[in-house]
């Protein structure tokens, strides 16, 4: 959203689309979101600090690369490479032959010091989603460096036991970069975790799940107009780990899964075909504190899951296949229409096949307590009767957060949080229209910090900032658009406190319903069309900008994104 000509060329295709009418409503806020929009500074890049020791010590490249994922010509990718310069082996594990980086595997406490080296054509930045770090450290687009700068990054590893992700995250080119190939899993270990005596070594697999699109010269292929960046952009083949047709070879017992969904917009609906359940140990901020047995699982952009998979008693030569199972209601209903791709979200296709390669005699047992998670109450937020808000507004051509699309040093006053507070958040869709305000599990109506909330969903006033959202806000365009976004939080994991769903999602909601597990920290939650959920978030330690924003990360680049000024 860049120059008028773009926008110019993009109305005209709009007009031609059956989405001609609802470009006419959308245009006066993004005329003047364009206005309001301010140039990202640039930092120079930050050097190594010499009074830092670190433990662990990477140099972490970004290059174009070409590397073999169908039969026939090798695919051009970007992608991460890591050298490890200090710090015990497992450090780094290169995964042969994928284009996903390395798997960095960190101890809680250790000191950590990563050289990113930009070896692309374009700026990049590289943020750990799921670290709570500084905000310097974060990755925030602020940082990006240019071709053939170096940024340092340095830090301790204050979290929990889990599984993390490091991807790129630039302004406006995070999901084209992140499909190129860029991300990698970032595994974090501790005590606790290791008393368990979990699957470990060959029994610990990850599970990277992503769709591409390819051409015929089997090169990727990436949005093309703007109904790929409004619904998200969908590709019909699957890799796991960055290859397609992904089969695991298992001995007969308990293996550790981890899952992390990779994909920029594409939601799963996990479960075995032969109907055995799924028994999640873990999710985003580690494991759980007991084993969640569960029908199926969902995995959005950014979320990650951690399961306890037994082959035991299945006999050598006999496959279980992880598929997505059928569900309905994430894509808009017009979107639904225009996304013709022959893998479409919500269809029933499997992801990987694990076949039963040796009988073996011996198998771990799943522990029936796994952690203890510190939960807060809502009595420990700063701002029990007054939850910030995260309005998701769906416009078309403005999918935004709070009213506004993402722009630097725009910060309002509600996204000025206390350093050291523990806050009540509550992420709902603004529109109004058929969607009525709905009760909650803590009461109706309750009042938002500003008083931005009132009977007609949105106050334009506060949150729109005078952007016309009225015209899409309410009535046909916002249930039109309304479909389902991952929505992410930096720094500290949150805790969810509560869904609730208004009754016009019926029929849709009862085919994911099942799927949540809201029981461990989370730092991505999935939000269907008309629900509103409820999160405890801790923002301590680090003053200075995290960012939340939908993990769609077409979506993230359209400027559904925000930042929190910790102050
Ligand atoms: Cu995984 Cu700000 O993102
Ligand atoms: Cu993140
Ligand atoms: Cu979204």
């Amino acid at each position: 959203m860049s120059d008028y000509n773009n926008y110019n060329s993009r109305r005209r295709f709009l007009a031609q689309s059956s989405l001609g009418l609802l470009a006419f409503s959308g245009m006066p806020a993004l005329l003047n979101a364009m206005e309001g929009m301010q140039a990202m500074p640039k930092m120079p890049p930050r050097k190594a600090s010499p009074d830092f020791k670190p433990d662990v010590e990477i140099e972490l490249f970004c290059k174009q690369a070409s590397v073999p994922i169908l039969v026939g010509r090798e695919t051009k990718v970007m992608q991460y490479s890591a050298k490890r310069l200090q710090g015990p082996k497992e450090a780094v594990t290169e995964i042969p032959g994928s284009y996903l980086g390395p798997v960095i595997r960190l101890q809680k406490g250790q000191k950590v010091r990563i050289h990113l080296h930009n070896g692309l054509s374009e700026a990049t930045v590289t943020h750990w989603h799921g670290l709570h770090v500084p905000a310097e450290m974060d990755g925030h687009p602020l940082y990006a460096i240019d071709p053939g700068q170096v940024l340092v990054y340095e830090f301790e590893v204050l979290n929990r036991a889990g599984m993390n992700i490091y991807h790129p995250h630039p302004h406006e080119t995070t999901a084209k970069q992140v499909y190129h190939g860029l991300a990698g899993a970032l595994l974090v270990n501790d005590d606790e975790e290791a008393s368990l005596g979990l699957p470990s070594g060959e029994y610990e697999i990850p599970v990277v799940i992503q769709d591409r699109l390819f051409d015929t010269d089997n090169q990727f292929i990436y949005a093309r107009g703007m109904h790929d960046r409004m619904t998200g952009f969908y590709g019909d083949r699957i890799l796991v780990n960055g290859r397609a047709d992904f089969q695991m070879d298992v001995d007969s017992r308990a293996y550790r899964l981890r899952f992390l969904n990779g994909s920029t917009a594409r939601i799963y609906k996990l479960g075995w075909d032969d109907g055995t359940p799924i028994t999640v140990i873990g999710v985003d901020g580690g494991l759980l504190e007991k084993p969640d047995i569960k029908p199926y699982v969902m995995l959005a952009p950014g979320e990650r899951l951690d399961v306890w998979a037994d082959f035991s008693g299945r006999s050598e030569g006999s496959q279980l296949v992880m598929r997505s199972l059928s569900f309905s209601g994430v894509l808009p209903k017009m979107g639904m229409m225009m996304h013709t791709g022959s893998l479409p979200v919500g269809s029933d296709y499997p992801i990987f096949t694990a076949r039963v390669a040796r009988k073996v005699s011996d198998s771990p047992k799943l522990p029936a307590t796994l952690s203890k998670i510190n939960r807060y109450q809502i009595t420990d937020t700063a701002n029990p009767n007054k939850p910030v808000p995260i309005a998701i507004s769906e416009a078309h051509m403005a999918m935004q957060l709070n009213g506004r699309p993402y722009a630097y040093n725009d910060v309002q006053d509600f996204e000025r949080i206390p350093v050291n507070t523990i806050q009540l958040m509550e992420i709902f869709h603004a529109h109004g229209g058929g969607h009525g305000r709905h009760a909650t599990s803590e009461g109706q109506g309750a009042e938002h910090q500003g008083g931005m909330m009132g009977m007609g969903g949105m106050r334009h006033g506060r949150m729109g900032g005078g952007m016309g959202m009225g015209g899409m806000g309410g009535g046909m365009g916002g249930m039109m658009m309304a479909m389902a976004h991952p929505i992410h939080f930096h720094g500290q994991q949150f805790q969810i406190v509560s869904r609730s769903v208004d009754m016009a999602t019926g029929d849709d909601y009862a085919t994911v319903r099942d799927g949540f597990i809201d029981s461990g920290l989370k730092d991505t939650v999935l939000v269907m069309p008309g629900e509103t959920v409820r999160v405890i978030k801790p923002f301590q330690d680090f003053k200075g900008l995290f960012m939340y924003h939908c993990h769609n990360l077409e979506h993230e680049d359209m400027g559904m994104m925000r930042d929190f000024l910790v102050v």
